[in-house]
C-alpha cells in the first residue's frame, strides 16, 4: 500500500489532471441534491458562480509570503473538472432533479428552468427506507425487500449499473438524506463480520444510512457523510474503509449557526474570556425542518450540534472560564420560512474582573445554499484522495462538518474553523510537495 500511496502522489504532483468521468451519486435528492445539481449545472453554462466552494474560487499560498506564489487551488491540485461530473441519486420520493428542485423551492424558477434538460434527466433510484428511522416522511419510490443484506446488494447493483451506463471511470458518494432517529454504536458494529451478521439478521441496529455507506465501501466509492446519522461513523465500517483503502468522511455538513459557533468559540478563547451561556434558536420550514420535529431525529442533530463548544473551549483545561457554561439548541420546524432558515445566537459573556457583556448573533441564512458548495468540494477532494491512495477517515477535511469523525474514537475531533482550515490546505501542499505553512517567515 505504501508503494501505491507513493505512486499515486507522484502522478498527483506531476499535475496530471484526472481523466474520464465522476459519477456523483446522491443518497436522498431533496433540497441540497437538487441546490448542488442544479448550481454545477448553472456554473458549467457560465450563468452562476460556484461561491463559497474553495476548490472553486481560493487561492493558496505556497511558500513566504515574500514569495508572492498564491495559485488558485484548481491550478495547484489537479482536480476534475466540473465538465466531467454526472449525477445520480436515491430517493424514495419518485420526482426527477427538475420536480424535486422547483418542490424545495431553494432556487428561482429562473435558475431552475435555466438547467431543466440537466435536471429532468436525474431520475432518483429505488431507496432503501424503513419508515422506523425516519418518521416523518414517506414515499413509494423503495426498494421491495426488508432484508438488510440483499438491500446492500441491490444498492451495489445499482452503483455497478450506473457506472457502466454512464461511462464514469470513478464514483463518488454522498449522504444527503433525511436525518435518521438517534442511534448508538452497539455490539453489532464493533466489526465488519458483526455488522453483516447483523445486516443478514435484520438487526434494528442496521440503519439506512448504514446500508447505503457499507455498500459505498464495498464497492470502492468514496463516501461523504452530509448528515448527522450515524452512518460509516462505527468501528465497523472506518475499520473496513480503512482496511480496503476507500476515503470516507462525515458528519453533518457545517453550515449556519454551527460555523458561527467555531468561528466566535476560537476567539473567546484565544482571548481566554469566559462564556457562562450560549442559547441558540432557530427556525426553517422546509422537509429537513418537517423530519427533525421528530423528537427522535432532532436528538441526532442535537447532539452533533451540541459536540462543537466543549472541545473547542476545554473546560478541563480552563474549568475557571467554561466549567459552568450553559449550552441549549433547539430547533423549531415553521413552514412559512422554508429553506430561509433563522437562526439567534446569545452569548453571554464575561471579562476583565468578571464584567458580564452579550453576544447577538442573527443569521438569516439559506441552508441549501451553504450546503451546496461543500458537497462539490467534497466530491472533488475525496476523489483526489482516492487517486492519490489516502483511504480510511480523511481528518483533513473536517473543515466540512459539525461532528467531523476520527479514525478513533478515543482522538477529539478538531471544530476550530480555522485549524481545520490550516489542516486542509497544508494537506494540499504537503500532497503537492511543497511546505506547510507555519507562518513563522
Ligand atoms: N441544508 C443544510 O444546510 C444542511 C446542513 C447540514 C446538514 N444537512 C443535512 O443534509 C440532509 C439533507 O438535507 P436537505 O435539506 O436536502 O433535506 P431534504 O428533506 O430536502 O432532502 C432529503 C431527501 O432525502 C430523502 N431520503 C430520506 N431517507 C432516504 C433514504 N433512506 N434513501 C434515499 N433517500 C432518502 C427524502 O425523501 C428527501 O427527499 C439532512 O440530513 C440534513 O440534516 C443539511
Amino acid at each position: 500500500m505504501e508503494q501505491k500511496n507513493k505512486d499515486n502522489q507522484n502522478v498527483v504532483m506531476r499535475g496530471m489532471k484526472p481523466k474520464g468521468k465522476i459519477g456523483v451519486l446522491l443518497v436522498g435528492q431533496g433540497a441540497v441534491s437538487t441546490t448542488f445539481i442544479a448550481g454545477v449545472e448553472a456554473v458549467k453554462k457560465g450563468i452562476a458562480k460556484p461561491i463559497g466552494s474553495l476548490t472553486q474560487m481560493q487561492t493558496i499560498r505556497l511558500g513566504r509570503k515574500s514569495d508572492g506564489r498564491s495559485p488558485l487551488i484548481k491550478d495547484f491540485i489537479p482536480l476534475a473538472d466540473l465538465n466531467d461530473l454526472v449525477f445520480g441519486s436515491w430517493d424514495l420520493i419518485s420526482d426527477d432533479a427538475y420536480t424535486a428542485a422547483k418542490k424545495a423551492a431553494v432556487l428561482s424558477d429562473s435558475h431552475i428552468d435555466s438547467v431543466k434538460t440537466q435536471l429532468k434527466s436525474i431520475k432518483p433510484m429505488k431507496a432503501v427506507f424503513y419508515q422506523e428511522y425516519v418518521k416523518n416522511i414517506s414515499g413509494p419510490n423503495v426498494k421491495k425487500t426488508r432484508n438488510k443484506m440483499r438491500a446492500a446488494e441491490m444498492l451495489m447493483e445499482d452503483i455497478m449499473r450506473f457506472k457502466q451506463r454512464n461511462g464514469c471511470d470513478r464514483l463518488v458518494m454522498i449522504n444527503c438524506a433525511s436525518t435518521e432517529i438517534h442511534m448508538k454504536e452497539s455490539v453489532f458494529h464493533g466489526t465488519i463480520h458483526d455488522f453483516e451478521d447483523a445486516m443478514k439478521g435484520n438487526r434494528h441496529e442496521i440503519s439506512p444510512a448504514m446500508i447505503y455507506a457499507y455498500a459505498a465501501i464495498k464497492c470502492g466509492v468514496p463516501y461523504a457523510n452530509g448528515s448527522p446519522s450515524l452512518a460509516a461513523d462505527t468501528s465497523a465500517l472506518r475499520t473496513f474503509a480503512s482496511n480496503s483503502n476507500v476515503p470516507i468522511v462525515g458528519k453533518d455538513f457545517k453550515t449556519g449557526q454551527t460555523l458561527m459557533k467555531t468561528v466566535i468559540a476560537p476567539m473567546l478563547k484565544a482571548r481566554m474570556l469566559k462564556c457562562d451561556g450560549w442559547f441558540s434558536t432557530n427556525i426553517l420550514g422546509n422537509r429537513d425542518g418537517e423530519v427533525l420535529a421528530d423528537p427522535q431525529s432532532f436528538k441526532t442533530k442535537q447532539v452533533s450540534k451540541l459536540s462543537v463548544l466543549d472541545t473547542i473551549l476545554q473546560p478541563d483545561m480552563y474549568p475557571e472560564l467554561y466549567k459552568d457554561l450553559q449550552h441549549q439548541v433547539h430547533i423549531n420546524y415553521y413552514k412559512p420560512r422554508g429553506d430561509n432558515k433563522e437562526g439567534w445566537d446569545n452569548i453571554d459573556i464575561s471579562g476583565w474582573m468578571n464584567y458580564p457583556m452579550q453576544i447577538k448573533v442573527n443569521f438569516l441564512c439559506r441552508d441549501s445554499i451553504l450546503a451546496a458548495p461543500i458537497v462539490l468540494d467534497l466530491v472533488l477532494f475525496l476523489d483526489l484522495a482516492q487517486r492519490v491512495g489516502m483511504g480510511g477517515v480523511q481528518e483533513w477535511l473536517s473543515f466540512y462538518f459539525k461532528s467531523p469523525m476520527t479514525p478513533v474514537p478515543s482522538v477529539k475531533p478538531e471544530h476550530d474553523l480555522f485549524i481545520q482550515h490550516t489542516m486542509l490546505k497544508n494537506r494540499l501542499r504537503v500532497m503537492m510537495g511543497e511546505k506547510p505553512v507555519d507562518h513563522l517567515d
